[in-house]
């Protein structure tokens, strides 16, 4: 699937129907540079998961994790590594565990951060180009 956004609002909407894409249990990683809109499509998936917490970044917590609502997901779990020396630190906060929840869905921004971890998991990918100041091209395998 393939699809080009003109604005962070079309990317956070396209975000919002990609709920129904997944599963518990599920891991999805996020491949873009800087600014590319990682988050800003987590935001919109969260919205369509019915969660009501502002998503935030974790940027130097390195996971959050949210409840859904009405869903069968319960959990969505928000990785960013960008600021990780080590997978170690990932293990030391229980990651594991949730890679490996049937009713958590992993969102993974920086995935090239923790290539152990992920060894020998299922994935699904989602790339983000960065085409023109408010155009990105969005691609999911
Ligand atoms: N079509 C677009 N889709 C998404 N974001 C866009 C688009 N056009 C412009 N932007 C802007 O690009 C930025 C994307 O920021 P965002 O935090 O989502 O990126 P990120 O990939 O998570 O970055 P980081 O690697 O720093 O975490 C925002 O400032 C947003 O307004
Ligand atoms: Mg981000």
């Amino acid at each position: 699937m393939e699809i080009i956004t003109n604005s962070p609002e079309e990317t956070y909407e396209f975000g919002e129907k990609l709920t129904d894409h997944f599963r518990g249990g599920d891991i999805l990683l996020l491949i873009g540079e800087l600014g590319a809109g990682k988050t800003t499509l987590i935001k919109g998936l969260a919205v369509g998961f019915g969660i009501d917490n502002e998503i935030t970044s974790p940027t130097f917590t390195l996971m959050n994790h949210y409840s859904t609502h009405d869903h069968t997901i319960k959990n969505l779990v928000h990785i960013d590594t960008y600021r990780l020396k080590d997978e170690k630190e990932l293990k030391d906060i229980g990651i594991e565990d949730y890679l490996s929840d049937p009713e958590s869905l992993c969102i993974i921004e920086w995935p090239e951060k923790m290539v152990e971890l992920l060894k020998n998991k299922k994935t699904f990918t989602i790339t983000i180009e960065h085409l023109a100041e408010n155009q990105r091209k969005i691609t999911m395998v």
